[in-house]
């Protein structure tokens, strides 16, 4: 309504700069997604691969056609006589992000570790640059936004100040280049991406061409020297600053440093990685004097859980090849609205709605009309199927106010006519309950027995949710 041809026709009008005539034949007019990368030789207004609105901005890139250009520069080769020295990773002596990067770092990989702005991403870089010299390692660390009294502060405060770390405050690539060139360091962070500039672009620096440009040069770094490279990048929900999913194209290693900032606990996870698995993560804990990893993850989701509440309920999840217990809690409360709200936090809205729909016509729960709030405590996000019957334990806990017995736990996926289906990695699953004191444990029966021991873990097999329903508040 109200918006007649007219309108439509200007939204695809965005104010040009001009060019000069002569520069036309070098430059290639293209519109790239800010939030995804997709390239399009004309704005839109609705990008075709991330959905996102608005997203487009003008991307004159240069045509290179000379061979000295470019970012590898390496002679033709014969892949049977290319050698190469067995996995000599370096071992960062953080095991937290030695097991996220898949068992430490790979000479001449580029990682990303995108975050928040203040989520802990110049800590975490500077106490692993701290732990590879104390092993003997030349590390260099670039600010592009701190000056070098702020970095001296903070290192002050992770007991790391008496390092010779090499601290550079630049922004410039090519200079940081001479200087990697001159000193030969073995790990380098920069920090941040959006702050640096590369010669020759002049857009501005944290815009889209930029990064892009500016990361493929320390790409390139990177893969000359064999430096492993580390590039910080800020990441808004919005996707306010221009690059990072571009990035994550160029680089081998993608890390996300994720929590919430009014909480101490960091995840940091893998989202990317060519030399390792994507699943893994690794906690910490940010302290007064720094992050501190977290070695028993479990112990600490579970350091507050309230026992014999309705509504909670711990699961044995899996963080990688780790697992993790969880804990589950559930509200059902009377709605005062027409259309009862459904909301959660840490795990997928459409799976809750799928058991709330199972719980109510497969084992006879009462849930319309009812609000519905689920939560994983210690503000962790799980989206594995295996959460499916812990979930719907916490809901049924809530809704009958029968607290499910605290020694318990359980774990399952369940299918929509109300089947418990069989989950993966189930011995490392019950292995960390008992070692955490669990003694009973519900699982799908087609997982194995259907009622067995082992050592102090009662294990309870069962077919179908209504089933499990018997059990639990018996
Ligand atoms: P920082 O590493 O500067 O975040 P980022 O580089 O991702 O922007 O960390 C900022 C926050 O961490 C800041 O709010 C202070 C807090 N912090 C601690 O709690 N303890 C510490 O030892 C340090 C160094 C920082
Ligand atoms: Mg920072």
């Amino acid at each position: 309504m109200g918006s007649g041809p007219g309108s439509i026709a200007t939204v695809g009008m965005i104010p040009q700069a001009y060019t000069f005539l002569q520069d036309v034949s070098e430059l290639h007019l293209m519109y790239t997604c800010e939030n995804c990368g997709y390239r399009a030789p004309k704005w839109l207004g609705k990008c075709p691969g991330c959905e996102s609105f608005q997203t487009f901005v003008e991307d004159a890139e240069k045509v290179e056609t000379s061979s000295s250009n470019s970012p590898f520069n390496m002679p033709l080769q014969v892949l049977s006589e290319v050698t190469i020295d067995s996995e000599n990773r370096l071992t960062c002596g953080i095991s937290e992000l030695d097991r996220v990067l898949g068992g430490g770092l790979v000479p001449g990989s580029t990682i990303l570790v995108g975050g928040d702005p203040g989520i802990g991403k110049s800590t975490l870089m500077l106490q692993t640059l701290a732990q590879l010299q104390k092993q003997g390692f030349k590390t260099l660390y670039v600010s592009g936004e701190e000056s070098v009294r702020q970095i001296k502060m903070r290192s002050v405060r992770l007991k790391s100040d008496m390092l010779p770390i090499l601290v550079l405050t630049e922004t410039y690539q090519k200079r940081i280049r001479s200087i990697v060139d001159e000193h030969r360091p073995d790990v380098v962070v920069i920090d941040s991406i959006q702050t640096m500039y590369a010669e020759g672009n002049n857009s501005a620096p944290g815009s889209l061409s930029q990064v892009r440009d500016v990361a493929s040069r320390f790409v390139s770094l990177s893969k000359q020297t064999g430096t492993p490279v580390f590039l910080v990048g800020h990441v808004t929900k919005e996707g306010a600053i221009a690059g990072p999913r571009v990035l994550e194209h160029m680089v081998d290693t993608v890390l996300y440093f994720e929590g919430d900032r009014g909480h101490a606990l960091r995840i940091l996870r893998a989202v990317k990685n060519r030399f390792g698995s994507t699943n893994e993560i690794g906690v910490f804990e940010m302290k007064d004097s720094g992050l501190a990893e977290v070695s028993n993850p479990s112990q600490l989701f579970l350091a507050e859980r309230p026992l014999n509440v309705p509504g909670s309920v711990v699961v044995p999840c899996m963080g990688g090849t780790r697992p993790i217990l969880l804990e589950l809690q559930a509200l059902v409360t009377p709605s005062p609205l027409g259309v009862p709200r459904r909301v959660t936090i840490g795990v997928d809205t459409a799976r809750v709605s799928l058991l709330v729909a199972v719980l109510e016509r497969k084992a006879g729960m009462q849930l319309t009309g009812q609000d519905l709030f689920l939560n994983v405590a210690g503000g962790v996000k799980a989206d594995e199927p295996a959460l499916d019957l812990g979930l719907a334990g916490a809901i049924a806990s809530s809704c009958l106010e029968r607290p499910i017995s605290p020694d318990t736990v359980m774990l399952g996926e369940i299918g929509l006519s109300g089947e418990i289906r069989a989950v993966s990695q189930m011995d490392l699953r019950l292995r960390e309950a008992e070692k955490m004191g669990f003694r009973r444990c519900f699982l799908p029966a087609s997982n194995g027995s259907r009622a067995g021991k082992t050592k102090g873990l009662k294990l309870i097999g069962v077919d179908t949710l209504s089933e499990a329903l018997k059990y639990w508040f018996e």
